[in-house]
């Protein structure tokens, strides 16, 4: 299938929820894409050799190192992949970019403006291609709204009102994982959850100019344990550790090119399980996407003959669709899975390219300013403008 293509060789740091989603993605990229370049898996790396050594294996991994530092410095390796907790992403970034490699790294880039700009600093000091992994501008209907939105059907954007709702931690017995400590995280459900509408939003609407924000931490103290990744708890110890980050986050927004933004993300939302929504409306037209049921964009456009005006379903697997003649013939819907196939097969484009596709570590310092600003506005009860928030 790769023969004759050039090899780059992946050296990825976790190997758990992301290690899998990405893992996958890399053995599905020649099967689908005709990228100029494709990806080894050349080697894997984590704390627990026996758990690495068995990820390894499942996964198709030809080699495995217990400490990262070894493998950012390994001459066999072209690209590194972070997918290890959030407080791990700069030390690891920045000497990858030191030892010239190439860094996909996961969401959200840093735990803070400043670190996401070091990071900045030293990949392009560097010169190497890299990307945040905000998967769900993938969704090929996500891609779909930006190309209306990009051709004007919508016409001037006045509103995004956006969420991502999940209610895995509403059990008090659930444990202190390391997403609910601040030091590890760098923030709670705002980081994990609100980085992602905050990338769709950039996508969708443009740069955010200033927001304002509410936080809350319902439950202050939990359990010591792990989760899994079915986001199962495990509870390890009797003894309780403080939640440092919020439960809930929500906040208002404007945009630089006038447009008003309703943001709110919760692990608290009962029932809701992966509720990564959005709406945009237009002068011309509305659009309208649900994570859980991706495949599909909600459209309404003013310009319908005035009996059949309202919200159309509009299934994106037609081969004028983004990645529409990737995957399966029209109808045949794809998956989650999907995304991180469609943006690490753009990190291969941009690998062949020498240039770093979108969202890269400048939307990620960005992204981070939101964030920051966000938390701010928390602090003072104000309006924080982004510009602010900027570190230099
Ligand atoms: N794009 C998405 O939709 C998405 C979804 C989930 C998580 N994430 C992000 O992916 C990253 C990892 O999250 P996850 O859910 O896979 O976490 P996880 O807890 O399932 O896995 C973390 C992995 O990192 C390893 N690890 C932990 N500390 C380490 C260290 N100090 N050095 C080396 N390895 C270490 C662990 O052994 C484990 O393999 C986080 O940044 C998270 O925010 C993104």
């Amino acid at each position: 299938m790769a023969k004759g293509k050039k090899k780059v060789r992946i050296g990825m740091i976790g190997y758990k929820m992301m290690g899998k989603a990405h893992s996958h993605a890399y053995r599905d990229i020649p099967f689908y894409f005709d990228t100029e370049v494709v990806p080894v898996l050349q080697a894997i790396s984590g704390r627990d050799e026996q758990g690495v050594r068995r990820a390894a294996e499942k996964m198709g991994w030809a080699s495995v190192e217990m400490d990262w530092h070894h493998l950012v410095e390994r001459d066999d390796i072209d690209v590194i992949d972070i997918v290890s907790p959030n407080n791990t992403h700069a030390d690891i970034a920045i000497a990858a970019a030191k030892a010239g490699k190439h860094i996909i790294c996961e969401k959200p880039l840093a735990l803070s403006v400043e670190q996401a700009q070091h990071m900045l600093d030293a990949v392009n000091k560097a010169g190497v291609v890299h990307m945040v992994c905000h998967n769900y501008r993938f969704a090929p209907a996500v891609q779909y709204a930006k190309q209306l939105i990009q051709q004007g059907k919508l016409g001037r954007i006045y509103h995004v009102r956006a969420t991502f709702l999940q209610d895995w931690l509403m059990d008090p017995g659930y444990p202190l994982v390391w997403r609910l400590r601040k030091d590890v995280s760098g923030s709670g459900t705002l980081g994990d959850l609100g980085s992602h509408i905050i990338d769709l939003a950039r996508f969708l609407v443009g740069e955010f100019s200033e927001v304002a924000g509410m936080m809350e931490t319902f439950i202050k103290e939990r359990p010591l344990g792990d989760m899994d990744i079915h986001l199962q708890g495990k509870v390890e110890s009797s003894e309780k550790g403080e939640v440092t980050v919020d439960d809930a986050a929500s906040f208002l927004a404007r945009f630089e090119n006038g447009a008003l933004g309703v943001f709110e993300v919760s692990r608290f939302s009962r029932g809701n399980r992966a509720g990564n929504r959005f709406e945009i409306n237009g002068e011309k037209g509305s659009v309208r996407w649900d994570m859980e049921n991706m495949n599909n964009l909600h459209v309404y456009l003013e310009e319908d003959d005035p009996g059949l005006k309202g919200f159309r379903t509009v299934n994106c697997t037609e081969v004028e669709h983004p990645y529409g003649r990737v995957y399966w013939p029209a109808g045949h819907i794809i998956g989650y899975e999907h995304t991180f196939i469609n943006l690490l097969a753009e990190m291969m484009r941009g690998i062949s390219k020498g240039i770093s596709p979108n969202p890269n570590f400048e939307d990620g310092v960005r992204n981070q300013m939101v964030l920051e600003a966000v938390e701010r506005s928390v602090c003072t009860g104000k309006w924080v403008n982004i510009s602010d928030v900027s570190y230099r």
